[in-house]
């Protein structure tokens, strides 16, 4: 589903139109009759804040009421928020189209809530007959934005955004079966070109030339072969002279490997690419709004999986840049993968590195589903930054320490370092172990809690959430406009 947002001067003639209205000031407002307004003055309390539907014959009106919030950024979630209730009575009514107003002097209120409509409007509809598509999927197609600050390029930095955002959740959504590591290059490969990225697929023989150990072990229990693909956007007038790298874990799926996963661990583990498809995405979206800095992609992608010559528990292992690691456990794949890219990402002298990953069931338990898990070596003011990110697309990051002592927990008794440290701090050892393999500013995010949800909830669908997009393509715009 494509869906267009422009800016417009006036509702055309019998447009649904959604009203965006603070709630305390909805009386004095010219956009409702006196019925409507005295209709919602009458309400309980209780109701009051939320959403109110009329039917104006043929057209329908949607007014959201919002309050103002303790904080900013909470405001606007909560407008992404009521952006995503419409999409039940857009679903109903078989609406195409709405304008969204507001007289608000921010825009941001607005886009916040188109944003809502658009991302709940999303549908992963692939695998199902043509029949059973016609019945599910919205007609909806156009946003118009009624706001003397809503300006095409607004408009167009925040179509690519959503565009790339559901991109990366069909990234997610498609099952192994229908992803490899080679089909995920390709994949990123086609979305790339037209963006003026530049492209490169590193294939099984070059990354055995590379002697990249952490990936090729791996890969050993499967038959697909591996893949690192490295995306470079550089575009003219760029900013930073050093570039920011952004790795990926493309795990296309984790079965643990002979550490195989049990009872229903194993589930959703095909959103072990998650990283992988955000990282690649924000950078789509990155060039498609044309922000002017320097970054490249690195994605190391296979499957973890069970087959005759797999690794297993105690195998000793020589990573891209000669460590040797000791693998005690073949389900902490994701750090082994990583480590590869973070050594090969010193080639490109990078000004920060930041890696997202689906690495521990430990980040997970820690914060739930609620943000993301992040830590950094060296790079303070950039996680400031990103925090600041993390509360204004609302994927929040929460900040865990890596401290020294905590190598103390992965060292090996036979080799330079261990995958795994003991029972506690996992989310931790696994950034621990990654940092080993970095010399530069460096930041770590873990986004194994908020990757999949089996529940829908607000702007966020069952399935893969495209977590980490929003968060990352902020972070990068924020730093292109500091300089
Ligand atoms: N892919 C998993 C982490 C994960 C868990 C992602 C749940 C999403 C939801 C990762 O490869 C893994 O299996 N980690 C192990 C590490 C352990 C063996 C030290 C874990 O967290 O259990
Ligand atoms: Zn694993
Ligand atoms: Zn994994």
């Amino acid at each position: 589903m494509h869906i267009t947002l422009k800016n417009v001067k006036e509702i055309p003639a019998g447009e649904s139109v959604v009203l965006l209205h603070k709630k305390e000031a909805l009386l004095r407002t010219s956009l409702l009759t006196r019925k409507e307004k005295s209709y919602i003055a009458a309400l309980p309390k209780d109701k009051s804040s939320d959403i109110q539907a009329f039917n104006r014959f043929g057209s329908h009106l949607f007014v959201l009421l919002y309050e103002e919030k303790p904080q900013g950024y909470q405001t606007v979630e909560q407008c992404r928020l009521l952006g995503s209730k419409v999409v039940k009575h857009i679903k109903e009514l078989d609406i195409r189209s709405v304008t969204i107003a507001s007289t608000d002097p921010d825009v941001s209120l607005s886009e916040a809530v188109a944003e809502g409509v658009i991302l709940a409007g999303y549908q992963f509809n692939r695998f199902f007959q043509p029949s059973t598509v016609e019945k599910r999927a919205l007609s909806f197609s156009v946003i118009g934005i009624l706001h003397r600050k809503a300006t095409k390029e607004r408009l167009d930095v925040l179509s690519a955004l959503m565009e790339y955002t559901m991109f990366a959740r069909d990234l997610v959504n498609l099952p192994a079966n229908y992803l490899n590591a080679e089909g995920l290059s390709m994949l990123l490969q086609e979305r790339a070109l037209p963006l003026n990225i530049k492209v490169t697929v590193f294939n099984r023989k070059k990354i055995e030339a590379l002697k990249m150990g952490g990936i090729l072990s791996v890969n050993r229990g499967s038959v697909d072969a591996p893949t690192f693909t490295i995306l470079e956007y550089k575009p003219e007038g760029h900013r930073n002279e050093k570039p920011l790298v952004l790795v990926g874990k493309g795990v296309t799926f984790d079965t643990g490997g002979m550490n195989i996963k049990t009872g229903s661990y194993m589930t959703g583990m095909k959103s072990d690419m998650s990283g992988a498809a955000a990282a690649a995405s924000a950078l789509f979206a990155i060039a498609a709004a044309k922000i002017p800095q320097y970054v490249i992609v690195l994605i190391p992608a296979t499957d973890n999986r069970v087959q005759g010559n797999a690794l297993v528990p105690g195998d000793v292992i020589t990573m891209h840049d000669g460590t040797h690691v000791e693998v005690l456990n073949t389900d902490a794949e994701g750090r082994l993968i990583m480590a590869d890219a973070l050594s090969y990402a010193k080639n490109h002298d990078p000004q920060l590195v930041l890696d997202i990953a689906t690495l521990t069931g430990s980040a997970m338990r820690a914060i739930g589903d609620l943000g993301v898990v992040g830590m950094h070596h060296d790079a303070g003011k950039f996680m400031e930054q990103l925090k600041e990110s993390g509360e204004q697309v609302y994927e929040r990051v929460v900040e865990l320490p890596l401290w020294e002592e905590y190598k103390e927990m992965i060292q090996s008794e036979i080799a330079d370092i261990a995958n795994i440290g003991g029972a506690n701090a996992g989310a931790i050892t696994a950034g621990k172990f990654l940092q080993h393999f970095t010399d530069y500013p460096f930041i770590h995010l873990d986004i194994a809690g908020a990757a999949l949800r089996d529940k829908a909830k607000g702007y966020l669908p069952t399935g893969a959430t495209g977590v980490g997009v929003r968060l990352v393509f902020d972070f990068i715009r924020r730093l292109a406009e500091k300089k």
